[in-house]
């Protein structure tokens, strides 16, 4: 999620947005730029890398003016380079974007076809030359950048600059954040509040479908077709820290609320539901994927989790035999590598040593690699043959939550996509399994609903010594998860098991002090998990069951009942990951540690 700021008043332009850029550099970025009206027009400044780079430019290269816009960029098309960074210009009109334009590269074709030459790989400065098209047609700034949203599709919140209106900005929003601040004789904008905060508490938020015209001392708002809003203003009780949180008590409760969004934002523009089928324009040139022999699937820690589920459903749909392995542990075994062995790694950060590692091993083997990441452009990604990204936007805290369920998304959509080239799903079934991904986001938010219930349960059993969690099948590696879930954040030991295995050791471990987290979705493996359950129960354990099926029979069974909506068994991993999330959430709530820095980790892990 890149970083927007603008702001029209009579105060040094360029000062205020580097600091409110600032504000914004928790949201993780890999360059930054401002643009300022500067002796009668616009100038751009824009430096690879940390603020300071491009506070070194300013410096070296001042711009005056008291209008203007500035952008750190999180790289989601075109790697991280100055020509990449924002703003970006064409013509006489100049951009900022946070989004991604889903038909950025039609409508680049067809601008290039009317003559327009573009100098950067983004997606937004699409944006710029159609705005600048609509003004060399007459059109004014307001005007020309209606027409040109009207052709957008896609999330976007955008600020334009036009160089014949010197006192105003033009702002709108679809999908991804836009607030307005309000000052005296002079106003802002911004993608997220922190930005503003040093200069007013006075905001007032665009909503999908609309824009503004910001100049001094007015703020017009209207939708895209024109019709006037009336918006009333609200006061922002935050300190900026908060602000950076979104109001959450810490970045990982944000992260986890987050992950509606983020995977809407992972499916956008792959889901073909009138076709039932995927769009993986990133493996256009991977046909080794499709007959692919065998699948090694490689990552680290919760990524690895990603990778026990997507083993499992890539065999289930795809018919590759898959295995999963750590980085750690491939790295160094001289794994067999035959013709059509493919690698699949999965790193959040792309920078994991003993992953990256694992991608030279597999190489220097002759497999070919494909990555999934979080981070465009990171090392890992870089050194794949091809890269579907994950769109989680920044993950600040160390704990892994956004970035996998929307690993595990990516699993999903490249399962599909194998499946329906391998002609082995056909149509109606694989329109049921986008349908249900279609859905999946509201299912979240039900799961997300439980919040209140989970922190009581957290409650009553954060004193525990130590938790096992049992999952059978595609579920089993969500035990493993919620383990370390609860681990890494809290420092209780924690055991994930498949449920079927317990009766050969763990079982001696379950007595009343012991909580037990039972994943029970009603699958095929529902009456097995089941009998597990009254094998704890009936030696003492206290069980904590999750379920898409809830009965009078697990009532009696369990000590806590927590329910999710149900949907189709393939895509219940993800939905059972949330209470787990916030389960060991509320218990580090509950004992104190640092939820988003737990003691002794690191947010990417870049030594072995
Ligand atoms: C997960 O909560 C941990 N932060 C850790 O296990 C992490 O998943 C692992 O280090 C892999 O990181 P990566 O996804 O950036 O490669």
């Amino acid at each position: 999620m890149c970083g927007i700021i603008g702001y029209v008043g009579d105060r040094d332009a360029a000062f205020i947005l580097v600091q409110g850029l600032k504000r914004l550099e928790y949201r993780g970025y890999d360059s930054a730029g401002v643009a300022t009206f500067h002796d009668g027009r616009i100038a751009i400044r824009r430096a690879l890398g940390k603020l300071s780079n491009l506070e070194n430019l300013l410096r070296e290269d001042p711009i005056s003016g008291s209008v203007g816009i500035g952008h750190t960029r999180w790289a989601t098309h075109g790697r991280p380079s100055e020509q990449n960074a924002h703003p970006h210009r064409a013509g006489r009109i100049v951009v900022i974007h946070n989004g991604i334009i889903e038909n950025y590269l039609e409508l680049r074709a067809a601008l290039q076809s009317r003559g327009r030459r573009f100098s950067s790989e983004t997606d937004t400065e699409v944006i710029s030359h159609l705005v600048d098209e609509c003004v060399q047609d007459g059109l004014d700034l307001v005007a020309a950048s209606r027409k040109a949203i009207a052709q957008l599709q896609g999330s976007f919140s955008i600020v334009v600059m036009h160089e014949d209106c010197p006192d105003r900005l033009v702002a709108a929003k679809s999908a991804t954040p836009i607030v307005i601040g309000l000052g005296d004789s002079e106003n802002f904008v911004a993608s997220d509040i922190p930005a503003i905060l040093d200069h007013t508490r006075k905001v007032l938020f665009l909503e999908d479908g609309e824009m503004a015209e910001i100049s001094r001392h007015e703020v017009k708002v209207t939708t895209f077709a024109g019709e006037p809003v009336v918006r009333e203003a609200r006061t922002v009780a935050w300190d900026p820290v908060t602000a950076q949180k979104g109001g959450y008590r810490h970045f990982l409760l944000k992260e986890i609320h987050e992950q509606p969004q983020a995977i809407i934002d992972t499916m956008r523009g792959r889901l073909l539901q009138e076709k039932a089928d995927v769009s993986l324009d990133e493996l256009a040139a991977a046909p080794w994927l499709v007959n692919a022999q065998r699948i090694v699937l490689v990552a680290c820690g919760t990524a690895w989790h990603a990778c026990l589920v997507g083993k499992y459903f890539l065999e289930q749909i795809t018919r590759i035999p898959a295995e999963v392995d750590y980085g750690s542990e491939f790295r160094y075994r001289n794994p067999v590598v035959e013709p059509g062995t493919v690698l699949i790694v999965v790193s959040q950060s792309g920078e994991t040593a003993d992953t990256l590692a694992a991608v030279e091993a597999a190489r220097e083997r002759g497999a070919k690699v494909l990555a999934i990441c979080n981070v465009v452009d990171s090392s890992i990604a870089r050194r794949a043959d091809a890269v579907v990204y994950t769109h989680a936007g920044p993950e600040i805290s160390v704990a892994s939550t956004k970035a996998f369920t929307t690993q595990l998304t990516v699993f999903y959509l490249l399962g599909l996509y194998l499946a329906r080239r391998r002609q082995l799903i056909d149509h109606d079934a694989a329109h049921a399994l986008i349908t249900d991904l279609v859905n999946l986001p509201k299912r979240i938010e039900e799961c997300l609903e439980r919040e209140r219930a989970i922190e009581k349960i957290a409650k009553k059993y954060g004193d525990a010594k130590s938790f096992l969690y049992l999952g059978r099948g595609i579920n089993y590696p969500i035990a493993l998860e919620g383990a370390l879930k609860l681990k890494e954040i809290s420092y209780i030991h924690a055991e994930g098991y498949a449920a079927g295995e317990m009766k050969h050791g763990p079982i001696a471990l379950i007595n009343e002090s012991l909580p037990v987290v039972v994943l029970l979705p009603k699958d095929g493996v529902y009456g097995k998990t089941l009998s597990n359950m009254k094998e704890v129960e009936s030696r003492g354990g206290r069980i904590i069951v999750i379920t898409d099926a809830p009965s009078p029979e697990l009532e009696d069974i369990a000590w806590e009942v927590i329910q999710i909506p149900t949907s189709n068994p393939s895509l219940l991993p993800l939905l059972l990951t949330i209470p787990l999330q916030l389960l060991a959430y509320y218990i580090a709530v509950y004992r104190g540690s640092d939820v988003d820095m737990p003691r002794n980790l690191a947010k990417s892990v870049t030594v072995e």
